[in-house]
Parts: C-alpha cells; sequence; structure tokens
C-alpha cells in the first residue's frame, strides 16, 4: 500500500495508541474528584499540557485541548466574535480557508457580523500589506490558515503577525493544522493570539487537538458548564486523549528537528520534477509551497476516476480537503487562486508523511502515468 493522503489523515503512530490506551486503563478517574485518584489523573492532565507548552513554545497556561481542528476553529472565531462585538463585528479572513473557518465566518454573517474575504495571489498567498488595508475601525480577528490544506501555499503568518502587532485591538487567529511538525511557526512575540492545532494530521488520534489562546486574547465559550480547560471548553477532559496528543506532537517534533536528509523536500522536488514532464498535468501548487502537499490537475479526466484507477493499485491520493472531497464540484481554493474551471474540477492531492519514501513516489509516478494513458486513449 502506498498512502499520500496524509493531509487528509495519517495512521496514528503505535506509541500513540499504547499511551491511550494505558491512560485510558490506568488514569480514568475525574481529574476534577478531589479524592487522590482525581488528583493522580489532574496531575497527569497538568503535565501533558507542559508538555505540550514547551514543544510549542508558550506559556502553560495557553493550551486548551480540544477535540480538533474544526472544534479549535470555531472556539476560536465564534469566541472572538461573541466576546469582542461591542468593539466592533468585522472579521478579516481569505477565500481560501478551509471550510471550519469559511463556513464559521458564513455563520457568523447570519449574526450580524461583517466579513472580508480577502482574494488570494496565483499561488494562494495573501500579503501583509493588503491585510493591513483591510483593518477597518470596527475589525475584530483576522483569522487565516498557515498551510493551505489543498495546495500547500503558505502564508507569510510572522509578517502579518508583525503588522497586527500595530493594531493590539485585532486578534489574529491561525489554523496551523496542515503545518504542525512540518513547516515551522513561532508563536512567541510574532503577534498571532490563537492558534488551531489537529492530532489526527501527526499521527495521533482522531477527536484530539488544542488551541494555543495567548493571555490577550479573551473568547466567549462555546461550551458552558463545569468550566473546565479554563472556562474556554467545559466538559470532563479527555486525559487519554490529551496524553496521547502530546506524544503524537513530541514524536513529530522530533522527526521535523532531526531533518538531516530532509526526506519531505527531496519527495516534493522529486514529484515537482516528474509531474513537470508529464503531458496533460498542471501542477497546482506553488514551487515555494509546503513540502508534503502537492496538487495537480488533469483536465479533460475527471479526478475520482484516477483516484479508482491508482486505488485499484492500492494508491491511496485525494481530490481536495477530505471534508469537501464527496462534493465533486470545482475546488473553491483553485477557484480563489484564479484557475480554470478545468482546472479547478479535475485536481488531484498528494500529500506526505515522513514516512513515505522515493521508491513510492516512482511507483505512484509510474501508475499515473499509465492511468492518465488509459483514460486518453479511451477518449480519442
Ligand atoms: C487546514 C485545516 N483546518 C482544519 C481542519 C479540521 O481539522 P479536524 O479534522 O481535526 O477537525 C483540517 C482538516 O482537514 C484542515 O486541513
Amino acid at each position: 500500500m502506498i498512502y499520500f493522503d496524509n493531509s487528509a489523515t495519517t495512521k496514528p503512530h503505535p506509541e500513540v495508541i499504547e499511551s491511550f490506551a494505558k491512560v485510558s486503563a490506568n488514569y480514568f478517574a475525574n481529574p476534577s474528584s478531589i479524592h487522590p485518584l482525581g488528583g493522580q489523573v489532574e496531575k497527569l492532565l497538568e503535565a501533558a499540557r507542559q508538555q505540550a507548552a514547551d514543544l510549542i513554545g508558550v506559556p502553560k497556561e495557553t493550551i486548551i485541548f480540544t477535540s480538533g481542528g474544526t472544534e479549535g476553529n470555531n472556539t476560536a472565531i465564534k469566541g472572538v466574535a461573541l466576546e469582542h462585538q461591542s468593539r466592533g463585528k468585522h472579521i478579516i479572513t481569505t477565500q481560501a480557508e478551509h471550510p471550519s473557518i469559511h463556513d464559521t465566518c458564513r455563520s457568523l454573517e447570519k449574526l450580524g457580523f461583517e466579513i472580508t474575504y480577502m482574494p488570494v495571489a496565483e499561488d494562494g498567498t495573501v500579503s501583509a500589506a493588503d491585510v493591513e488595508n483591510s483593518i477597518r475601525k470596527d475589525t475584530i480577528l483576522v483569522t487565516m490558515m498557515q498551510v493551505n490544506n489543498e495546495i500547500g501555499a503558505i502564508q507569510p503568518i510572522e509578517e502579518i503577525g508583525n503588522v497586527l502587532k500595530k493594531h493590539p485591538k485585532v486578534l489574529f487567529h491561525v489554523d496551523a493544522v496542515q503545518g504542525l511538525g512540518k513547516v515551522p511557526l513561532n508563536l512567541s512575540d510574532t503577534g498571532v493570539d490563537l492558534c488551531t492545532f489537529s492530532g489526527h494530521k501527526i499521527h495521533g488520534l482522531k477527536g484530539t487537538g488544542l488551541l494555543y489562546v495567548n493571555h490577550t486574547a479573551k473568547l466567549y465559550p462555546l461550551l458552558h458548564g463545569g468550566s473546565q480547560e479554563s472556562g474556554i471548553r467545559s466538559g470532563t477532559e479527555n486525559v487519554a486523549g490529551a496524553v496521547s496528543f502530546v506524544k503524537a506532537l513530541r514524536l513529530v517534533k522530533e522527526k521535523q528537528d532531526i531533518q538531516e536528509d530532509n526526506i519531505l523536500k527531496t519527495l516534493h522536488d522529486k514529484l515537482m520534477e516528474e509531474l513537470s514532464q508529464l503531458e496533460g498535468v498542471k501542477i497546482n501548487s506553488p514551487a515555494d509551497g509546503a513540502n508534503h502537499i502537492i496538487h495537480f490537475s488533469v483536465p479533460g479526466i475527471k479526478p475520482e476516476v484516477i483516484i479508482h484507477s491508482l486505488s485499484q493499485k492500492e494508491i491511496y491520493i485525494s481530490t481536495k480537503s477530505a471534508c469537501s472531497s464527496r462534493d465533486l464540484t470545482e475546488s473553491q481554493v483553485l477557484v480563489a487562486c484564479g484557475k480554470t474551471k478545468e482546472v479547478s474540477s479535475s485536481g488531484l492531492r498528494v500529500s506526505f508523511s515522513y514516512e513515505n519514501t522515493e521508491e513510492e513516489v516512482d511507483i505512484f509516478v509510474k501508475e499515473l502515468k499509465k492511468a492518465i494513458q488509459q483514460f486518453k486513449e479511451v477518449l480519442r
């Protein structure tokens, strides 16, 4: 099997599964219980929080454990909107966001918020100057992803953060779900107030993740109840999920730090080179995008046909984001990047993990060539 769909989800690391099972079995008490069993579990949870904070380079109090990317983005965006609406009801985002940002912003329009959906350049990025020009007196939030989940475009987060430091009343939320463990992001002193991470994109478990909330960002909670997680996310904590998430985070950070062989870059450059020589293939990812995501189109051939053909060889890739891949219309990200309908409705995404190899890329290219040839003959 060749698994090239790591931006949809990754295979959980055995050590992550083991830590989830161990904590579930041995530390089952409620961390809020005042008896010693509860105390032990609370200690474990707080140790996990400290470790997560150290790995990300932020203070422990800023870590809120969540169920993943969708929850993190909703908590941040709706939380800022509802808490700060008396100051203003204007939010800035881009036209190339994941549905968990885009649809959240759309939902706020129904509550009277005004959203600026900034156009992106052909490479999927926005400039810090354009973000600044979009700021109004009533702007309360800028929200966008670090690494685009479809084409791998990397937004200039640190530049935007620096510009936003001049506008302290405008909070900055970053969705770093696709960048975690692969594309560096410094959260200390870069103007980022809120940042979303998800466990299942880094060989952790589905339903795990965290939201970084710095001390200046006050949020209206989505979930009210027992005031767990600093009151931002009530509900008995998923301690096994949090501990297993931190395990996945440590493992992926180790991979990111080693990087002597820079496997992701090797795979990226090899596949980009091969695809650039394939007749009928158009590469949609920017050359300087993230190394682990490559998006391309084969105009004239339905992407699901190629996916099906590759699946028969046990090679797994996807069309666009997993959340919208069953929706067979155009990719809104490619439309935002100014691609034609033909290109934006025939996109395919390859996404690597540190476990993939050059040999797998060779096999993939060979089978892709065969599939394209086969369908061209049928269409002739
Ligand atoms: C950029 C981005 N943000 C958010 C999400 C949602 O994350 P989760 O599946 O953990 O809810 C995804 C998942 O594909 C994503 O790619």
